[in-house]
């Protein structure tokens, strides 16, 4: 389950980098069918890029077009992102890759009501007069950074279950068998086992040396191909999920002292102090000043 909700948010992120060479780039499909293909021989090889590259150049023989290009957009699935995402609420183990996953083809299924929204509601057009080489090398890091920001996500989940169920589950070795046949068998897999080799409580794969490298030298990249997209108007709810956990993982401080105090404020739920132990309550209106709510 949890390696199809991985598989989501691989699905996503390659629909999102598809989405701005084609509707931001202007990038035709051949042209982008041999950036995949470019691609699929380096750190992304992996089945998913390689069939996007096979797909982006298939022809449709009844209107000679390419065959994405008259493909309905309305994604389906079978349950097992849905799931993911719920067994994550259960266990407390963020996954925001993999629920902006989820939560994309919900909404791609709105079709009708999205082709009245886009009469409608304003937003930018597409304009893209920026560097190509170095937007396509942006979106290549920005790809890589952000899957394994989403594969954090997924593995995290894994042994908050494998603890919570007492699977006794070795990541290392999931990511082996992951890397031999499956879906999502992608070349990174295997940083992803050494980083497990290396030390198999690793909290969090960011925490790995070697692959909270590859984000950090990557995520002013994934910075640029964000921004890209607001100002085209393309939504990009993976990499900008990807980043926001990137983000908030690394925020000592997280504005959620100020979520506490309205939480006590409102319904005396407590709240723990940076400076002392214990749990405390304030009474946080003065009787005497300000109006009644
Ligand atoms: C499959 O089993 O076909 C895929 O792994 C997931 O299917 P879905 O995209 O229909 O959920």
């Amino acid at each position: 389950m949890v390696h199809n909700g991985i598989e989501y948010g691989d699905m996503q992120l390659i629909a999102e980098t598809y989405d701005l060479f084609n509707r931001a780039m202007g990038l035709p499909s051949q042209e982008i069918h041999e950036i995949f293909t470019e691609w699929n021989r380096g750190e992304l090889e992996s089945f998913l890029i390689k069939i996007t590259g096979e797909i982006l150049v298939k022809i449709d023989e009844d209107s000679g077009r390419s065959l994405v290009d008259v493909i309905l957009d309305e994604a389906k699935q079978k349950g097992t992102g849905k799931w993911t995402s719920q067994n994550a609420l259960d266990l407390g183990a963020p996954i925001p890759t993999i629920n902006a996953a989820v939560e994309a083809r919900i909404l791609s299924d709105y079709k009708e009501e999205r082709v009245t929204a886009s009469k409608i509601l304003p937003g930018p057009k597409p304009h893209f007069k920026g560097d190509r080489k170095s937007t396509i090398q942006n979106l290549q890091d920005a790809l890589y950074a952000s899957k394994i920001c989403s594969y954090a996500q997924g593995f995290v989940l894994l042994k908050l279950a494998s603890m919570e169920y007492r699977y006794e589950m070795d990541l290392s070795e999931i990511a082996r068998i992951w890397r031999g046949g499956c879906i999502i068998q992608a070349r990174f897999l295997e940083g992803i086992r050494a980083a497990f080799n290396r030390s198999r409580d690793l909290p969090n794969l960011l925490l790995d040396p070697k692959l909270g490298e590859a984000v950090g030298q990557r995520h002013g990249a994934l910075r640029q191909i964000v921004k890209l997209a607001i100002e085209h108007g393309i939504p990009t709810p993976g990499f900008s999920s990807a980043l926001a956990y990137y983000d908030g993982y690394r925020s000592a401080r997280l504005p959620t002292n100020l979520t506490q105090a309205q939480r006590d404020y409102f319904g005396a739920h407590t709240y723990r102090r940076i400076d002392k132990d214990g749990t405390f309550h304030t009474e946080w209106k003065d009787m005497n000043k300000g109006p009644e709510s």
